[in-house]
């Protein structure tokens, strides 16, 4: 085994990050202990389908588990759910939790995901003000959703427009409020944001851009409207507040590890401590494609680090990292982003549009193929994922033309 481990290894918080992470030790051959110990009162399960198939009742909380109830036990990782870890001591390597004995450990994983950014106005706590991030936050919002409610959803980025389009299948009102004078602006172009709102807008969702919430107003506690900064008054029977997630990186911080907007770790997920390690959405990474480092909030990225440090504590070869990419699923559009987009970037584009499928391609100044967001054109994506990989060079007028195959670019 690499790195001269013999004890336990110790997973904190129990995602897509940790449960992956621990699947995979088994599955390239550590036979140790592991502690795989999340927050959460649940098994790590798929948290993108909260806001689509769980909230429109088409999937079960059981169906989107990570793994099958007995997969744990049978593989001999110890699954402690409910263990909230309050402190990291990297002298006597041990974790404290809110409850219970501290427990050692030969090397720590830190998976503690990402936490909601707070809407910081008055009226926040009022009933029917709610937030999605867990299983417990979806089920909630479903039970309330329904036909004729005027929901309020603060913030236009991958939480916000995917629960939109599901409250209104479901029957509600809804109308997006977002700060930008954009949707998406964290991880999309100028050109899908204008897209996806034409969309959004053509199937019945209002949206107000450049719009701030001051505040929630409530009659007996429970919300009646939003009020905006230039003072409109919105009604509402429940607002969705998604404006965006924060690194969950307290306990690194505490223990002095280095930390910017994420836990710093190495091109391994390694931190500034040998012994621990840190994945998914809690760390800020190197990006080799891009030569820079990102906090990256996507399962990709949580599966890739996850690799990284089973391969790593098994002595395994580390495979090199692949462009990152995420999805959303709004109405009958998936969107497929891979890359980072840069707004010195030459933008092209490839497909109709308005036929509702087409790629939309970014390139580099010096003619590399840098990002790509598809629009229902799944092999355009997974073709052009590959080329950016590659680095692909080629000139724009090749990638316009729809003559030309994506697949003879990307692979020759
Ligand atoms: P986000 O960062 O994608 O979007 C937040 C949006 O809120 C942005 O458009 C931002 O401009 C806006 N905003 C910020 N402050 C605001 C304010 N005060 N008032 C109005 N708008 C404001 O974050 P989001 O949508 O909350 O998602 C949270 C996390 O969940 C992200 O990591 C996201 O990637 C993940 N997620 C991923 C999905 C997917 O991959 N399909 C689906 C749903 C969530």
């Amino acid at each position: 085994m690499a790195e001269n481990l013999n004890g336990q290894i110790l997973i904190i918080g129990a995602g897509h990050a940790g449960g992956s992470v621990a699947a995979l030790l088994r599955q390239y051959g550590w036979t140790g202990p592991v502690l795989l110990a999340g927050a959460e009162s649940r098994p790590p399960y798929q948290r993108p389908p909260l806001s689509k198939g769980l909230l429109l009742g088409k999937v079960t909380l059981q169906e989107l588990q990570l793994k099958p109830d007995n997969f744990y036990a049978e593989r001999g990782i110890d699954l402690a759910c409910g263990r909230q870890a309050i402190a990291i001591d990297r002298v006597a390597r041990q974790v404290r939790f809110e409850t219970g004995e501290p427990v050692n450990y030969d090397h720590l994983v830190i998976a503690t995901g990402a936490r909601l950014r707070a809407l910081d106005v008055p009226g926040n706590a009022l009933d029917g003000v709610m937030s999605l991030r867990t299983a417990d936050d979806a089920l909630k919002l479903r039970a309330a959703v329904r036909k004729g409610l005027r929901v309020a959803v603060v913030g236009g980025g991958f939480i916000g427009l995917e629960a939109a389009a599901s409250a209104l299948q479901a029957g509600a009102e809804v109308r997006v409020i977002e700060r930008e004078s954009r949707l998406m602006a964290r991880v999309a172009s100028r050109e899908l944001s204008e897209f996806v709102a034409g969309h959004a807008r053509a199937h019945g969702i209002t949206i107000e851009m450049n719009a701030s919430v001051c505040r929630f107003i409530g009659t007996a506690g429970q919300l009646a409207a939003v009020e905006l900064a230039d003072g409109r008054v919105f009604p509402c029977d429940l607002a969705l507040v998604g404006i965006g997630v924060l690194a969950q990186q307290s306990l690194a911080e505490s223990a002095g590890l280095a930390c910017e907007d994420g836990i710093l770790v190495d091109a391994r997920a390694a931190t500034s401590d040998v012994r621990i390690s840190a994945i998914g959405d809690c760390s800020r990474r190197p990006v080799p494609l891009f030569e820079r480092s990102a906090r990256l909030e996507s399962v990709h990225n949580a599966v890739e680090q996850a690799k990284q440090v089973a391969a790593r504590l098994c002595g395994k070869p580390v495979t090199a990292a692949e462009a990152p990419w995420t999805w959303s699923d709004q109405f009958d559009l998936r969107l497929q982003i891979a890359g980072l987009i840069s707004p010195t970037d030459e933008v092209v584009m490839r497909g109709d549009p308005a036929a509702g499928s087409f790629a939309i391609f970014h390139v580099s100044q010096a003619g590399v193929l840098r990002a790509v967001e598809a629009v229902n054109a799944p092999m355009d994506f997974a073709f052009a994922r590959m080329a950016i990989g590659r680095r692909l060079q080629t000139p724009p007028a090749r990638l316009r033309d729809p003559t030309v195959a994506l697949k003879e670019l990307a692979l020759n």
